[in-house]
């Protein structure tokens, strides 16, 4: 039987109940796919602090390190909020990314059917929507020196540089082909290359890496003219891959496109290691109540399973199990609307499990 090893990270708020919800969603898994995940669990964020005074212990980067895959519920919350920005939660965040070279980040947005009103374009606008945005992690203007602010002749000017090895892009470009492959074959490249020469070079090493992927679709776009087209033709993109800062931007706009964020995934991956999460924080005002959305976190599993296990079946149907629910009227009360099923987590997972059942 084959079996995974799983650092599981569950956090701060509601991480702990939407992780918990997730496991027994993984749990199903195990038994309808004939796999072992075996789980260790780590320290991060608050919770972290608190008991070791650090948001990342060093065991915790030992444990994730030594894992096939990483999930993460969600860090901080207002008991954490007046420690210096270097002390805070969610600086273990930024160092377990920096620490496991998660040079990329996979931000899909999908819009479910059933939750279609949820979005704030116009059905027929964002009707059929399935992206994945693919961010740069670890370079451009974020990193880049100089920064600071200086003097100039007694005025202050602020600095920040856009940098970008041709290596750093290759690597991400090749990446995002990858996935492209595994979804509908297309990939929109997006930069600022009429304006910015490391965009220039950006679109170059697109270009180099496409010749080894003539089966994917390729498409250049202008960052802005990317930002228009999400709102106006939504449905059209496939797999988008940009730099650090548009993707900062663009990833936010997908996500809203979509509706809810009781609903978005994320991952983020290296060669080595990688993480999946949710792209909500940890919700301090709901958490302990019961009510959480789980979903987000169980998508990010699924995201798991395809990219890190290779369990492409699994994933869809865990993904296929979330739509039918949807379909079947069940709603947390942060996707609730008027005629619908409310539920708590408790419920909503066990009738996704039920539907991973009946749909395998
Ligand atoms: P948030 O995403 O935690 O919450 C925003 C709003 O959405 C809240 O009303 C919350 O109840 C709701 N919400 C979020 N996830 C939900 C879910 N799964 N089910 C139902 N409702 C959900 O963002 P906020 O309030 O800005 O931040 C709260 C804390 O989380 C802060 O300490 C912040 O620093 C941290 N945070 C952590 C992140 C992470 O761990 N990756 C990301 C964003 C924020
Ligand atoms: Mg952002």
């Amino acid at each position: 039987m084959q079996s995974f090893r799983i650092a599981v990270l569950k956090g701060d708020g509601i991480g702990p109940e939407i992780v918990d919800a997730t496991l027994r969603v993984l749990g199903k898994v195990e038994e309808l796919f004939n796999v072992k995940f075996e789980y260790k669990e780590g320290l991060i964020g608050g919770i972290a602090i608190d008991e070791t005074g650090t948001p990342l212990p060093d065991e915790t980067l030992e444990l994730c390190r030594d894992s096939d895959a990483v999930l993460l519920g969600a860090v901080g919350g207002p008991k954490w909020d007046n420690l210096p920005t270097d002390k805070r939660p969610e600086r273990g965040l930024l160092k377990i990314r920096k620490e496991l070279d998660l040079y990329a980040n996979l931000r899909p947005a999908k819009v479910w059917e059933p939750l279609i009103d949820a979005s704030p374009l116009k059905p027929e606008v964002v009707r059929g929507t399935d992206m994945l945005v693919v961010r740069e992690l670890t370079g451009d203007v974020y990193y880049g020196e100089p920064r600071g602010i200086f003097e100039e002749g007694g005025k202050r000017v602020g600095v920040n540089t856009m940098r970008y090895t041709e290596d750093e892009i290759r690597r991400v470009v090749i990446k995002s082909f990858e996935i492209a492959r595994k979804r509908r074959k297309k990939l929109t490249s997006v930069d600022k290359s009429n304006v910015l020469e490391v965009s220039g070079l950006w679109k170059q090493v697109v270009e180099e890496v496409s010749k080894d992927y003539p089966d994917v679709e390729l498409e250049h776009l202008y960052v802005d003219n990317c930002a228009m087209q999400l709102v106006r033709r939504p449905s059209s993109f496939d797999v988008i891959v940009t730099g650090n800062i548009f993707g900062d931007i663009l990833s936010d706009e997908a996500g809203v496109v979509v509706g809810s964020l009781g609903m978005l995934p994320s991952a983020s991956v290296g060669d080595k290691h990688a993480l999946y999460e949710p792209v909500h924080g940890s919700a301090p005002d709901i958490a302990g109540k019961g009510v959480a959305n789980p979903i987000a976190t169980i998508l990010s599993a699924a995201m798991m399973l395809k990219y890190s296990f290779g369990m492409d079946k699994a994933s869809d149907l865990v993904e296929k199990a979330v739509e039918e629910t949807l379909n079947q009227g069940y709603r947390t009360p942060d996707i609730y609307s008027q005629g619908y099923n409310r539920v708590g987590t408790q419920e909503i997972t066990d009738k996704i499990i039920e539907n991973m059942e009946r749909y395998k």
